[in-house]
């Protein structure tokens, strides 16, 4: 007897069967290809080995081991007695039963694709190169557009990079967005922003930029505009509400319009990130064995692996401005922080926004080294409702670059 049928072992799913399983749920576990989803095979975990090699050709050798390694640990961990995995495309014939399997409750974790363009190639496609492209194009100066460009221009690509916004990176502070893109292009990088991409002919990208049609040629073009949530047809039988564009349509407890039925991760569109995906799995679970959680989704941070990194939590300075909600702002430069000096990394800066008088935090975007551990501090602290003045009074470690949270103006 099953309990629970979880579609697609990603950092959803997995999260999902294990907590189940623990919860002492009997859990079938349907998968078609690898375990550990995009993040794992072709995502965060490949391009952090990257963004950690000195050369492409170290990046490319490392990737393999790292990703067997990681995934050998999930298929070990998804080996407990309560799971059942089954290495085949789960499909519904109807409300309860998927792949000739029935149980009470379903979650859907079948993840995302990339959006294609004429030829252009996928970051999972672009992952497999095993030649460094001399002359890199990339579509989209969004999270992907910007990690690959960073670390393929390391490597010694020629890099250009199109955008149709007039900045990278939307959902960042505009500020910070904009000296991370121009630290980018002092190490040559050349951006070409409010430009339109036409068509991709063979080696080339034919754009608009200005009024004028331009092109770029390139050896590998990555195509960088955006992921799309992977629907199948089988959903009608479901019977839940869903879009091709926009995914499963789930209320805020991730339950479709079918009771009994959820779904997490990026197929439900809310926010295409590995760590929501796995918080979801955990609420969904608990909800379906009764145990109460308090899990904060509108408090979710975020990281770009460029280098160095860019973070975020909560909204920044311009959408708080649109919003007409009062705050105050202060920020802080990685060059006045001892530690930064000493890892030769002075260049960052962090803006905290917070309610007016230092108080309660809403936000805090980051650039600099380990932008991502430091917005992880503020977003324990946003979670528990603290002040920017409960902040600047907890003792930080000397010499930490965490002290750059504490030394705002
Ligand atoms: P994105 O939505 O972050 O950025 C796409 C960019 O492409 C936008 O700036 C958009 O204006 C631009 N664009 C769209 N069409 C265009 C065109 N025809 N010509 C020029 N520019 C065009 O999408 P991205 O980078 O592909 O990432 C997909 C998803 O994966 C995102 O939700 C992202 O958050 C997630 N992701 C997160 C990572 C992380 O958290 N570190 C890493 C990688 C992906």
């Amino acid at each position: 007897m099953t309990d629970l049928i979880i579609i697609g072992a990603g950092p959803g799913g997995y999260k999902a069967a294990l907590h189940a399983a623990r919860q002492g749920l009997k859990v079938t576990v349907f998968e078609e290809e690898h375990v550990g989803g995009t993040c794992l095979n072709a995502g965060c975990i490949p391009t952090k080995t990257y963004v950690h090699s000195a050369t492409f050709e170290e990046a490319t050798e490392r990737q393999q081991q790292v990703v067997e390694a990681l995934r050998g640990g999930i298929e070990t961990l998804l080996a407990h007695p309560n799971i059942t995995l089954i290495r085949e495309k789960g499909v519904f014939s109807d409300t309860h039963t998927v792949s000739g399997v029935t149980a009470k409750n379903i979650i859907v974790a079948t993840g995302s694709s990339a959006k294609r363009m004429g030829q252009g190639l996928s970051s999972t496609e672009l992952l497999q190169l095993r030649t460094l492209p001399k002359r890199l194009c990339i579509i989209g100066a969004g999270v992907i557009g910007m990690e690959f460009a960073s670390v393929f221009r390391k490597f010694g690509s020629e890099v250009t990079v199109i955008e149709y916004l007039k900045e990278c990176l939307p959902m960042m502070d505009s500020d910070i967005a904009k000296r991370l893109r121009k630290l980018m292009e002092k190490r040559g990088i050349d951006f070409h922003m409010g430009a339109s991409v036409k068509s991709i002919d063979g080696q080339q990208v034919v754009f608009e930029q200005k009024g004028k049609e331009l092109t770029a040629e390139a050896d590998a073009i990555l195509v960088a505009t955006g992921r799309k949530p992977n629907v199948a047809a089988d959903y009608a039988k479901a019977g839940f509400e869903y879009d091709e564009r926009k995914g499963i349509t789930v209320d805020e407890h991730f339950e479709t319009t079918v009771k009994g039925i959820y779904a997490i991760g990026d197929v439900n569109g809310r926010q295409m990130l590995a760590h929501a995906a796995e918080m979801q799995a955990l609420h969904v679970v608990n909800r379906i064995v009764g145990i109460e959680d308090s899990i904060r989704f509108d408090v979710m941070p975020a990281a770009i692996f460029t280098e160095p990194e860019a973070a975020l939590v909560g909204p920044s300075e311009d959408r708080l401005k649109e919003q007409g909600v009062p705050f105050e702002c202060h920020k802080s430069f990685y060059r006045a922080n001892g530690k930064a000096l000493a890892m030769n990394e002075a260049e960052g800066m962090v803006k905290l926004c917070c309610e007016p008088g230092e108080g309660k935090l809403l936000s805090a975007h980051i650039f600099g080294a380990h932008a991502a551990d430091l917005v992880q501090e503020v977003t324990a602290y946003i979670t528990l409702g603290a002040t920017l003045q409960q902040l600047r009074e907890t003792v930080h470690i000397h010499p930490t670059l965490s002290e750059v949270l504490i030394g705002v103006n």
